[in-house]
């Protein structure tokens, strides 16, 4: 088991800028910024620098991912929508091969039908959902737990 500091990029994509505000009947009232502060604090205290971004873009969040290689020991993502539709997001995931937790503050299964297909699923370690923000903080804290185990 080892115990070195980890690198975790956190990443958020399209529309997740408005949490707080975004329907928060389904999303909450939690805001991004206040996600980021906990899982840097909660990377803090786990001996993990955790770097957060957000985009609306699917090309620059495929560009970050491409980038993650050799720089970050795993990434913890939200794709949005783009997990519904972007074959180009499971294909970075699969190319760098740098850990990926899959992570969505709802339970797209039990949403609409559009929702219920992952496209980013079948290349991650592992998947949490349903917990609102604090899916973010399992999230983290699992994609720890498998580095430190690995
Ligand atoms: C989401 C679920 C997606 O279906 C939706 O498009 C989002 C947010 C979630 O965190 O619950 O934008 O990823």
């Amino acid at each position: 088991m080892s115990a070195r500091p980890y690198r975790a990029l956190l990443l958020s994509g399209p529309n997740l800028n408005l949490l707080g505000t975004r329907e928060p009947d389904v999303y909450g009232t939690t805001t991004l910024d206040e996600i980021h502060a906990q899982a840097t604090e909660l990377g803090r205290s786990l001996a993990t620098f955790v770097e957060c971004r957000q985009s609306n873009h699917e090309g620059e969040l495929v560009g970050w991912i491409q980038d993650a290689r050799g720089k970050f020991d795993g990434i913890v993502l939200n794709p949005a929508a783009y997990g519904h539709t972007s074959v180009a997001l499971r294909d970075a995931i699969a190319a760098v091969a740098v850990p990926t937790v899959e992570v969505h503050l709802t339970i797209p299964e039990n949403r609409d039908r559009f929702r219920h297909r992952s496209l980013v699923a079948g290349v991650c370690i592992g998947r949490v959902s349903g917990f609102g923000a604090n899916s973010y903080l399992l999230g983290l804290r699992g994609l720890i737990d498998y580095l430190r185990a690995r």
